[in-house]
């Protein structure tokens, strides 16, 4: 709504000099609340500054947005009308807040959570998971056809290594325990240990995954209960944090479509073979892309090209978007320029995060004596129930009120940080009820529905005179940036 006043003062000014390239400003230290600069002004108008600003102030000062102005370092400061401004805001508040319904609305893909099979999932995961979703609901308000992918991470040599570790140490009862994907997970760190003195467990394994690729039946029935396993701990999980997608489509997905895009590329001249590898070259300023190992196997950017070009030709997207951690700056800086090389000029962000820390440290989810990030959440809903109880013994429906409370606890702590930063899981700070936490936010929010269900805003008298305080006004003005 300040653009609404924004235009209104340039087109005035605009109509009184004769003159089109008027630029308004918005300070950012609260100063003024608008600033024109008028050096250019005066200098292609070949007007004196001094003059220049006694007419300006003359024509603004009539306008009914602005009470007075000022002139300081070139610029004219402009102060709005605050009884003025804050009418306007109120009169547009109630239509301007509508879901925004576009004709031809452009498609996003948002790529986000994204776990890996046969390991818990990560505190790094939650992250993902978060930042996507949140995106997902701005960008679905906003008016985009949104389409949320969970590229689930369950493809890749390190199957070939869990199906050598259960075939040697593993037995069909740990795939029926109660907690298969620890079990797996023990599995996966035992091959790393005994490989260090058996060097054919690494052949063996590359074998594996090489067959596993072509389509060995009693590999792929092993690799299948392994996903099913763990796909159960995944969607319990999306399910406690209200999270949903429009495709599962992992990586194994794209197993079968791999070869056409190598053959496209290869027909294309861009591909070479170096040391019996697949390389694509990227520049001088960036490694190679390496796409193909030297024992035939595909990799992690293998299939991310892959699935790239499916999901172009497929959904069509207008821009796609990545959530994953810092650590995969490279990979995203190689698919992007890998699609570039072969044509492409796709709209493509890698959204990254930080790290989680606990104390400092980067947590893993065995600190703490926890094994799973369920184990958390869980944790995290018994001590905001413990701390309500504490305040209200007689209290209602605790469980699902401590549930709604805990995870937007942590929710907010995800979101309130820059996005690039480590953010710390602090749990008895992301618990108070007090301060920049989830359930402060939640318990005003839950204040204005209150008031807002007791009151007709139709006929609501507004007692303008509130808002001539800095505070309210600055507040009014945050409100009126939104469209
Ligand atoms: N599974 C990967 C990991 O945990 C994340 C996948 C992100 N998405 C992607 N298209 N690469 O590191």
């Amino acid at each position: 709504m300040l653009e609404i006043v924004k235009n209104n003062l340039k087109t005035l000014i605009s109509k009184n000099l004769n003159y089109d390239n008027i630029i308004i400003e918005e300070p950012k230290k609260g100063y003024a609340d608008l600033a024109i600069p008028l050096f250019n002004i005066s200098k292609n108008l070949n007007k004196d500054i001094n003059s220049l600003y006694n007419d300006l102030n003359t024509l603004l000062t009539k306008n009914k947005y602005v009470t007075n102005v000022e002139f300081l370092n070139g610029f004219l400061n402009i102060f709005l009308d605050r009884f003025e401004y804050s009418l306007l805001v109120f009169k547009n508040i109630k239509n301007s807040y509508k879901q925004i319904n576009i004709k031809n609305p452009q498609t996003i893909v948002i790529d986000y959570s994204s776990p890996n099979i046969a390991k818990h999932f990560s505190i790094g995961h939650l992250r993902s998971t978060i930042i996507g979703n949140s995106l997902k609901k701005i960008y679905s308000f906003l008016g985009y056809k949104v389409i949320g992918i969970n590229h689930l991470g369950d493809w890749g040599t390190q199957f070939g290594k869990m199906i050598v570790a259960y075939n040697h140490w593993g037995n069909p009862s740990i795939l029926e325990s109660n907690d298969v994907i620890s079990q797996l997970q023990n599995l996966y760190v035992r091959f790393h240990e005994e490989s260090k003195n058996d060097l054919n467990l690494e052949t063996e394994a590359r074998e594996v995954f090489l067959a596993l690729e072509k389509g060995d039946k009693v590999y792929h029935k092993l690799w299948e209960l392994f996903k099913e396993k763990s796909l159960e701990e995944f969607l319990q999980m999306y399910k406690t944090l209200n999270v949903e997608f429009d495709y599962f489509t992992g990586e194994s997905f794209f197993n079968d479509k791999m070869d056409k895009v190598l053959d496209d590329i290869n027909s294309k001249g861009l591909s070479k073979i170096d040391d019996g590898a697949l390389i694509v070259d990227l520049g001088e300023n960036i490694a190679p892309a390496l796409l193909k190992k030297s024992d035939g196997a595909t990799l992690y950017l293998t299939r991310d090209l892959t699935a790239l070009l499916y999901r172009y030709n497929t959904y069509h997207f207008n821009k796609i978007l990545y959530v994953v951690g810092n650590e995969q700056k490279f990979h995203f800086e190689q698919l992007k320029l890998l699609s570039k090389k072969i044509g492409y000029d796709f709209d493509l962000e890698h959204i990254n995060f930080g790290l989680v820390l606990i104390d400092g440290k980067k947590m893993s989810t065995r600190q703490g004596g926890f094994a799973k990030l369920d184990d958390i959440i869980k944790y995290t809903i018994s001590a905001v129930e413990n701390q309500m109880l504490e305040k209200n013994p007689n209290i209602s429906n605790v469980t699902e009120i401590a549930s709604t409370i805990g995870i937007g606890a942590i929710i907010f702590n995800d979101l309130k940080n820059e996005r690039i930063l480590d953010i710390d899981f602090d749990l008895e700070n992301m618990l108070k009820f007090e301060g920049q936490t989830g359930p402060y936010i939640q318990y005003t929010s839950v204040r204005i529905s209150s008031i807002l269900k007791n009151y007709d805003l139709n006929d609501l008298t507004i007692d303008f005179e509130l808002y001539m305080d800095d505070l309210y006004f600055e507040l009014i003005k945050v409100i009126s940036r939104y469209d």
